[in-house]
């Protein structure tokens, strides 16, 4: 019998990665089946590249400004990608839109964590336009990438009650907790089914 290869994992972040940590503890505790290879990052400042190098995760910093135009930063992104071998690509508060060169070469192989029940409030800042918005209830959405801001089909979304003494810190951190605990969860869930119509193709 064929031992089953594990998963191999890139993590994309622009910021603080408290998802890129979280990610990689589940990954440490057995949680989620898979190796966790790769962070690409476009923020030299980014505070989860100290994660990365605390956690011994290889980190790449690529940052698009220093090419011709999205199709070159990608296609750089690219090259990493396909030298170490990564499966699949998850996103944890990376700021930009995947262009057509990523998302070709992995078609329904990104997954992505947005603060908000979408459709509503997608964009760089869900948390405030929803707190702003007096909604009573928000939430988290992990959905796949397509060529759309937040949008691909979604994979798993849970509520966030917004309450009466909230502020916005209050709102964030209760938002951020339910992330930290859904999105190993729904990844792990993400690679069974991988591996299943892998075996069955
Ligand atoms: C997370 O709340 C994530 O949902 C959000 O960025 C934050 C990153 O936090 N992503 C988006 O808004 C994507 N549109 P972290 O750096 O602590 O993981």
């Amino acid at each position: 019998m064929s031992k089953q290869v594990r998963t191999r994992l890139a993590i994309f972040a622009s910021g603080s990665g408290s998802n890129f940590e979280v990610i990689a503890k589940a990954i440490q505790s057995g949680k989620i089946n898979a190796e966790l290879c790769l962070l690409i990052c476009d923020q030299p400042e980014a505070y989860v590249l100290k994660r990365a190098e605390a956690s011994g995760i290889e980190a790449r910093l690529l940052q698009p400004n220093q090419y011709l135009n999205k199709m070159t930063f990608e296609q750089a992104v690219l090259g990493v990608l396909k030298e170490m071998k990564i499966d699949l690509i998850i996103l944890a508060g990376y700021m930009r839109i995947v262009g057509k060169t990523l998302l070709g070469a992995y078609p329904d192989r990104i997954l992505n964590i947005h603060p908000s029940l979408l459709p509503f409030f997608p964009g760089k800042q869900a948390v405030l336009d929803a707190f702003a918005a007096g909604v009573k209830e928000t939430g988290v959405t992990v959905h796949l990438v397509d060529q759309g801001i937040d949008t691909g089909p979604i994979l798993s979304q849970k509520k966030v009650m917004v309450e009466s003494g909230d502020t916005l810190t209050s709102l964030e951190e209760k938002v951020h907790k339910v992330e930290h605990s859904m999105y190993p969860y729904v990844i792990q869930t993400y690679i069974e089914k991988l591996q299943k119509e892998q075996v069955h193709s």
